[in-house]
């Protein structure tokens, strides 16, 4: 069998569609070397000491691990030098990384979340790379505010997943492809393109011992999936949660499913958990070009114009007809609070 690897895939798809130009082909080539390299400190595990937290917390609070600290530091070596970016952002980063003056700067924006999944690294379960690309604005110099553009402004996007295999997952617009790691020849291999979501559902992943602070509609559209068949949905469900949202997004793209992160009233004045500009929009964007869906409960995630570089946002996303459902259960509950619960 002929293999078609990532960069034939990508000039191919400059050829035929235009809308990877020289620039995103390198700066796509060099983020993929970069999660092999990951890809090969998450194999080490306890052999290459990668495992366990380091003493600092991310912009976030968080505690950051190791992996997290070491996934960044490879991503910004790896695409700083090239001359194909102007900046990079980063989840474990408080402000932007501006290429340094002795490098050429070009025309992207790099997001990332190094490391998504980190509660997984030490039990070794699959853990993964999300990645952003957009267009720097017209002008001098680059800032803070140039990141802050809508998911549908994204010129590429993806994620690597360190599972079994390691997958890297990728859009530029025109339909999903995953390309597998050989690593004999230490290649992405295309494995699959053109992945579709389907419609319907019997599965849904939320982390569900949070149950008893979601919203009204949250509530309502879970409760009617417990229900299963003796229920309004006449069907039973079953849930998946690795607690990466990599690797259930990599489910949901297999074999549908609907993910869900909702906002909670422990912190109310929080719209979510997860981050809108590392996670939510690339994610939403693969999730759309499958032919799925992504909001917030209310609006396409894509539209949403990020207040600052940080920002979080609640998250439905994947097979169409159940991220309607929820989000039109939100919808209802809006227009006649309380009454969408009944
Ligand atoms: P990160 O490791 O980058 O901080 O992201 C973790 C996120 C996401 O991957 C996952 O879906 C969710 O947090 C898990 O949250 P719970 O700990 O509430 O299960
Ligand atoms: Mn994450
Ligand atoms: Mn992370």
């Amino acid at each position: 069998m002929k293999k078609t690897y990532l960069t034939r895939y990508l000039v191919e798809q400059e050829r035929d569609h235009g809308h990877v130009p020289p620039g995103l082909r390198l700066l796509l080539e060099v983020v993929a070397r970069a999660c092999k390299r990951i890809s090969l400190a998450v194999n080490k595990g306890p052999l290459g000491d990668v495992m366990g937290s380091a003493d600092s917390a991310n912009v976030q609070g968080e505690i950051q691990k190791k992996l997290d600290i070491i996934a960044n530091e490879v991503l910004i070596e790896a695409n700083e030098w090239g001359g194909h970016l102007a900046a990079m952002a980063s989840e474990e980063m408080e402000g932007i990384h501006v290429v340094p003056n002795r490098y050429p700067q070009g025309e992207y924006l790099l997001l990332f979340d190094p490391l998504d999944g980190s509660s997984n690294i030490d039990v070794n379960v699959s853990i993964g790379t999300i990645f952003s690309v957009l267009v720097k604005p017209e002008g001098a110099g680059v800032s803070e505010q140039d990141f802050l553009q809508a998911g549908v402004k994204q010129v590429a996007a993806g994620y690597c997943v360190f599972g079994p295999q390691t997958t890297l997952v990728m859009t530029v617009g025109d339909g999903v492809a995953a390309f597998t790691l050989d690593r004999e020849q230490g290649s992405f291999v295309l494995t699959q393109e053109h992945l579709r979501i389907p419609e319907d559902t019997k599965e849904f992943a939320v982390n569900m011992s949070n149950q008893r602070h979601w919203a009204a509609p949250v509530q309502r559209y879970i409760g009617e999936c417990l229900q299963g068949r003796d229920g309004p949905r006449g069907k039973d469900f079953n849930m998946r949660w690795v607690g990466s949202m990599v690797a259930d997004v990599h489910r949901i793209l297999t074999r549908g499913g609907i993910f869900m992160y909702p906002w909670d009233q422990r912190e109310p004045e929080k719209p979510g958990k997860l981050r809108l500009m590392y996670e939510a929009n690339p994610m939403s964007w693969l999730i759309e070009q499958a032919g799925g869906l992504a909001t917030d409960g209310k609006r396409r995630i894509m539209e949403i114009e990020p207040s600052h570089l940080h920002a979080r946002v609640s998250v439905f996303l994947g097979s169409r007809n159940e991220v309607e459902r929820v989000t039109g259960y939100h919808r209802a509950e809006s227009a006649a609070p309380g009454q969408a619960a009944a």
